[in-house]
């Protein structure tokens, strides 16, 4: 008998609470009722306890302290939802389902520059790089620039406090090199670079790669090998490689690499303007004056250099229409590339 008690006791408690909610003036009336210390049921359950049969004592004094400890913690736990609401939206459903971690993706031209520098590092380069504050002597001078160059002109150089420029291009690298490690040289130069530019098909900040490869008896030949086998991996093997004859500074003589286009495959498209042909490249032989510059003597060392927009490349490898879509930052393009591993 006195065991139903308890329990009619609990459902009781139980139903109060639960009609409660979280208005605190009701959880409040609700522990006055059930375990207010002058007249709580649970003060009243206790009282009964003295009068009860000793063989019925342990069973019922055990099942009051289960009660006991229920209606303390559901108070206590009814009493702090009730101060603070934000409580129970913050207490945890172990059904919902998990939330996925955001995995981020390679950035398109992240993904050339990486899979540029793989096939260099499989043919024995090693990757190089340097200071995008720069001084005039490496991003000019030593690059065989005539101080009245065009290119000098403050119309495409961003320059610095203090004397230094934003490297107009990736070949300074190339002298940092040459002075810093004697020969075999056989590097790949990737990196940001940064022109007073700014329109449809131009960014003031993009990226090149250059390469630069010093020793000696190095000849034209072995630049026209390279870069083919260069554009074959990169591209498609049925690609044809074209040099036209063309003018740069710091090499003599130079040439602009023109491939096949890779969208036709030298039919005639609007992307290579009908030609079939797309420029892709600057190279040629390295400047005696270059390699005097950087204290080497040109009797004994020759070398070949190349530079290549990886924008650019970035563009035609995965069939992007426009230079913008890369610098514009929209994860739509990004999400794309999502799982794409380099
Ligand atoms: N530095 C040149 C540019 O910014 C690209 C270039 C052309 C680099 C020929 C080279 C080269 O190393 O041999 O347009």
């Amino acid at each position: 008998m006195a065991l139903e008690t308890l329990e009619r006791a609990r459902q009781e408690f139980l139903a109060a609470l639960a009609e409660a909610g979280s208005d605190p003036a009701r959880v409040e009336a609700v522990r006055v009722r059930f375990a207010g210390r002058r007249s709580g049921m649970l003060r009243d359950l206790e009282e009964a306890l003295k009068s009860l049969p000793r063989e019925e004592k342990p069973a019922y004094g055990k099942a009051l302290n289960d009660l006991k400890k229920l209606i303390e913690e559901s108070l206590t736990a009814a009493q702090r939802v009730a101060e603070d609401p934000g409580k129970r939206r913050e207490a945890v459903d172990v059904t919902l389902p998990g939330r996925m971690p955001v995995v981020g993706a390679y950035h398109p031209v992240t993904l050339v520059r990486r899979e540029i520098e793989e096939i260099f590092l499989r043919m024995g380069y090693s990757v190089a790089d340097g200071p995008e504050a720069e001084d005039d002597w490496h991003n000019f001078e030593a690059l065989n620039f005539p101080p009245d160059h065009p290119a000098r002109d403050s119309q495409d150089t961003f320059f610095l406090k203090g004397g230094l420029l934003l490297r107009t291009h990736t070949s300074p690298v190339q002298i940092r090199t040459m002075e810093e490690t004697p020969p075999p040289i056989r590097v790949i130069i990737p990196g940001r670079v940064y022109r007073c530019d700014s329109d449809l098909r131009h960014s003031p900040m993009f990226h090149q790669v250059e390469g630069l490869v010093v020793d000696e008896g190095i000849s034209f030949s072995h630049l026209k090998a390279t870069l083919e086998a260069f554009v074959h991996v990169l591209f498609d093997p049925r690609l044809k490689v074209r040099f036209r004859p063309s003018f740069f500074p710091f090499t003599e003589p130079s040439a602009e690499v023109d491939i096949t286009c890779v969208l036709c495959l030298g039919k005639g498209c609007p992307m290579c303007s009908g030609t079939g042909w797309i420029e892709i490249l600057g190279a040629g032989m390295v400047d005696p004056r270059v390699l005097r510059a950087c204290k080497l003597d040109p009797e004994r060392y020759s070398g070949f250099a190349f530079g290549c927009g990886l924008d650019r490349v970035a563009l035609l490898k995965y069939g992007l229409p426009d230079l913008r879509l890369l610098f514009g930052g929209d994860e739509r393009l990004l999400r794309q590339f999502e799982g794409v591993k380099r």
